[in-house]
């Protein structure tokens, strides 16, 4: 894809050990990282081979052409900007408040969680992705584009651009794209609404995200 040769990831654990399966089987390659250090992603790094490396989360953010921060909500404070900036950065990240501790202004529904993503990293190009499939359908659902009924995943962005490096990027991973629109309308596919975890064609998608209901109307 152009100017993409690797992607980085702030996260390592499930969606972002899949992700990177999924990087490495298109031809990218994948510098991997986690709060525990780069030593810990041995195992990983030999079964993904000689495309991926493991590092410290500001050398992935530095080295990726593209970025994927997948960590526990309750830290993305911890992601550094600064290697950020001027970067397409994927969010797949969700809310769980028995995970998470209470976020007031995700819990009045004032911003959405990729906003605040955005918010703390104001030079990046913030793209909502991932969100809503489970970890292990990643490598096993993905079909050729043109597939009947091929899976589709939402995305939701700020930048008209970037959501098209995150489509193509989608659909040579095997998935169709429905665009939800600005990243405020991401709460259309957070946890609890009718898109979250099923799997769904284009259509479906976005059937449910126009059926979406805030918390405070479920
Ligand atoms: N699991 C799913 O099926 C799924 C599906 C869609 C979306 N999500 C969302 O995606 C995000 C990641 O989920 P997950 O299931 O992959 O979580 P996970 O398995 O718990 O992995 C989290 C990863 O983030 C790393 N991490 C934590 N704090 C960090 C920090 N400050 N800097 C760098 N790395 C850090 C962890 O490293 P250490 O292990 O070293 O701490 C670990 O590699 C969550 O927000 C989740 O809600 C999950």
């Amino acid at each position: 894809m152009r100017n993409i040769k690797a992607i980085g990831l702030i996260g390592a654990g499930h969606i972002g050990s899949q992700l990177a399966r999924l990087a490495i089987a298109n031809g990218y390659d994948v510098v991997l990282s986690n709060s525990r250090g780069p030593e810990t992603l041995s195992a990983l790094v030999a079964e993904l081979g000689p495309r991926a490396r493991a590092a410290k989360p500001a050398d992935a953010a530095q080295a990726g052409d593209l970025v994927v921060v997948t960590v526990p909500l309750k830290n993305y404070r911890a992601v550094p900007g600064a290697p950020l900036a001027g970067k397409i950065v994927i969010d797949t990240n969700n809310y769980y408040p028995q995970r998470d501790g209470h976020i007031p202004e995700l819990d009045n529904e004032s911003t959405t969680t990729s906003e605040l993503l955005q918010a703390h990293l104001p030079a990046s190009k913030v793209v909502k992705a991932f969100n809503h499939i489970y970890a292990a359908e990643l490598t096993t659902h993905g079909q050729p584009a043109g597939t009947p009924d091929r899976r589709a995943l939402v995305i939701a962005g700020d930048d008209k651009d970037a959501k098209g490096v995150v489509a193509h990027l989608l659909d040579q991973f095997g998935f169709d794209t429905v665009d939800a629109g600005p990243l405020k309308e991401g709460w259309r596919i957070q946890r609890d609404t009718p898109g979250y975890g099923p799997r769904r064609t284009a259509a479906q998608l976005r059937t449910d995200l126009a059926a979406a209901r805030r918390y405070r109307d479920q």
